[in-house]
């Protein structure tokens, strides 16, 4: 259960839930939204059916944000790329009096932990001219990257065919458009807890080198402190020396 102020004194409860059946009749709802948005920012969207929204939220690939009469305010759904090499976590969407609360990001990252559960070993991918997505991404372990590194087959371009920006990408031969590419790439986890546990064995073994060292077996240490005694004891030697003559 998310909290959030949605205007001066009024405070309001929201969840933030994988869908299910009982939110089927909200799919309507959902695709208007992205219409209106994706008009509003002049941009273009891949345009989504209710129908095709509906299926996501049946196999359990769809993310809702609810408020407290079970309307929505956030959605966001998650599709897979040659044979689930590819993750991305698409659609994403909050209603114009919700934003700037962090629905989205509660909702993308409900997503993101879905993504890495069901296809633990894909990219999670995205592109996108939205800063606040661009932020939220980052947040979650995305880095910006180049198209050459996103999917290759038609599906998942053809999801662009309806921005206005398409001529861009086609021109381009797919190499730049004004979206930024970003990916998460699960290898640099494993990796970063391969490091992390290399780093903390070398440190486990210095810590034991320290228990373990035994001066007496050191030889050059204990030349050293036999010099610096025998110099004292010379030392006091001649001064005695000089008492008894004076
Ligand atoms: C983009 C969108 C989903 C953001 O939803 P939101 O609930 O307002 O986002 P959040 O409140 O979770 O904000 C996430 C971050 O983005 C920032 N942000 C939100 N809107 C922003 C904006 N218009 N410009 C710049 N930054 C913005 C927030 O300050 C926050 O940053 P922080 O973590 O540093 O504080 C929402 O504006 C929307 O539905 N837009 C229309 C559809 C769309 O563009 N979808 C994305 C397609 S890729």
């Amino acid at each position: 259960m998310g909290k959030t102020l949605i205007s001066e004194n009024l405070i309001e409860n929201y969840t933030v839930q994988i869908a299910t059946t009982e939110h089927l009749h909200l799919a309507e709802a959902i695709c208007a939204e992205m219409e209106e948005s994706a008009k509003a920012r002049g941009t273009g969207i891949a345009k989504r059916s209710s129908e095709y929204l509906r299926a996501k939220m049946e196999e359990g690939k769809a993310i809702i944000a609810l408020d407290n009469e079970g309307q929505f305010i956030g959605f966001c759904y998650v599709e897979t790329w040659e044979h689930g090499k590819f993750v991305a976590n698409s659609g994403l969407i909050v209603k114009p009096e919700w934003r700037k609360y962090g629905i989205a990001k509660a909702v993308k990252m409900r997503a993101f932990e879905l993504s890495r559960t069901n296809y633990p070993d894909a990219k999670i991918i995205g592109i996108t001219t939205s800063l606040a997505v661009m932020k939220i991404n980052s947040e979650l372990g995305y880095e910006p990257t180049t198209f050459s590194e996103l999917p290759v087959n038609d599906a998942f371009w053809n999801g662009c065919k309806s921005c206005v920006n398409y001529d861009v990408l086609t021109r381009t031969d797919r190499k730049h458009c004004l979206c930024t590419g970003m990916i998460f790439d699960p290898e640099w986890e494993k990796n970063k807890a391969k490091r992390e546990a290399e780093a903390s064995l070398k440190e486990k073994e210095k810590e034991t080198e320290h228990i373990e060292w035994n001066f007496l077996k050191d030889v050059k240490v204990l030349e050293r402190l036999k010099s610096i005694k025998e110099k004292m004891f010379l030392k006091m030697q001649v001064r005695k020396a000089k008492r008894v003559v004076v």
